[in-house]
């Protein structure tokens, strides 16, 4: 039953006059008519003063609190309120504007707590990335200003400090073109181009460009394809291409001299799994979860030293959620490390495209 000021004047001023009513018409000699003016009057005064004192002191202030409530945002008391699922569940209007204005509470405390965190990640994000900016760019200013200090007019050493001030640079300009994709894909600029193509074909050209890095550490490039045929996928190439090129350079980089990185297909109907594996010393347990945070190295100077700025992994994850896909790590120390990821095949495009 809703309740007003109106009803309630209503059921208070009917019991008022039938109470009057009743005590009179024990008083002897009393007519009917004086007890139903009597009743009459009193229904009559009760309901006036009930309905003001209700109408113009309580209703009036509940409905000024509501119109305060909508002008505030509409859109987030019903977000709040459906929330709960408490939304006009009360027909008492001050128990329904107090669930209501407590849904709201909760809701912005949650904003709150959700801004809190974001502004500890913003702070921790600029001070690594002012830490990872700080370490090549101090490098090349170290050089520079040695060959500056009269080291140009030294011939021996003149030619090795430029090349490596030229390094320092390099590393830094590679992170900033890191931190760039990362921010991109995170901001939605960069949209994945889906196309149709061999997976394996990729994979090959990959290993052209990594081969010498692979051979300086004695790695042997694997590649096994348990279905022997060509494996056509549908995805972004060039993305694609990031993500094995950092897989595999991870292998590379951190795996045993003399290794081997195999990457294996394996597929059914709709998609094809593929693995990079190494048989490298492996990711401790304690690490695995974090590996794919910005800036994360679990050998912070042997990965520097190797000119890792941990932003590989943060990127590779980032490109398979645009392709619908987790990206798993299984990985044991002393034995080795495999990561590994599906995309549908071609013909399945639907699926990547939902
Ligand atoms: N196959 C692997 N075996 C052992 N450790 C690994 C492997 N792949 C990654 N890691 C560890 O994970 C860390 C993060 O890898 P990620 O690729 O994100 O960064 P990075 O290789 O240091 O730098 P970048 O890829 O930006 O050049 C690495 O520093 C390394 O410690
Ligand atoms: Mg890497």
């Amino acid at each position: 039953m809703l309740i007003n000021s109106r009803a309630v004047a209503l059921l208070l001023a009917v019991s008022v006059a039938a109470i009057t009513t009743a005590f009179l018409s024990l008083v002897e000699g009393i007519n009917t008519f004086a007890l139903l003016v009597a009743g009459c009057l009193s229904f009559a005064s009760c309901f006036i003063l009930t309905f003001i004192t209700l109408e113009f002191l309580i209703f009036r202030e509940i409905k000024n609190l509501y119109q305060a409530i909508d002008e505030i945002n509409r859109e987030d008391f019903k977000a709040a309120a459906e929330l709960l699922g408490k939304y006009e569940t009360s027909s008492n209007p001050l128990k329904r504007a107090n669930q209501q204005i407590m849904a709201y509470a909760l809701q912005k405390q949650s904003e709150i707590e959700e801004l809190k965190k974001m502004e500890a990640f913003r702070r921790e994000f600029i001070a690594d990335v002012s830490h990872e900016l700080k370490t090549p760019l101090f490098a090349a200013q170290g050089f520079v200003l040695t060959l500056l200090d009269g080291a140009i007019d030294d011939e021996t050493v003149r030619h090795k400090f430029l090349k490596k001030a030229a390094r320092s640079l390099d590393g830094l300009s590679m992170l900033v073109q890191d931190l760039l994709t990362l921010t991109q894909l995170e901001s939605g600029q960069i949209t994945m181009q889906f196309e149709d193509f061999d997976i394996c074909q990729l994979t090959e050209h990959v290993f052209e460009q990594l081969e010498e890095k692979a051979a300086k550490r004695g790695i042997a490039l694997l590649i096994e394809n348990a279905a022997g045929e060509k494996l056509r996928v549908y995805a972004d190439y060039n993305r694609i291409g990031q993500v094995m090129t950092n897989l595999v350079s991870n292998a590379i980089k951190y795996g045993n001299e003399g290794g081997h990185v195999r990457v294996i297909f394996m597929s059914d109907a709709q998609y094809v799994q593929i693995a990079v594996a190494d048989d490298g010393p492996g990711i401790p347990r304690e690490h695995q979860r974090r590996i794919f945070e910005r800036f994360y190295r679990i050998e912070k100077s042997r990965s520097r030293k190797q000119g890792g700025s941990g932003l590989g992994l943060a990127i590779v994850k980032h490109i398979l959620e645009k392709h619908h896909t987790d990206i798993a790590l299984h990985s044991e120390v002393g034995v080795g490390t495999t990561f590994t990821f599906r995309l549908p095949k071609s013909g399945a495009q639907l699926l990547a495209a939902s």
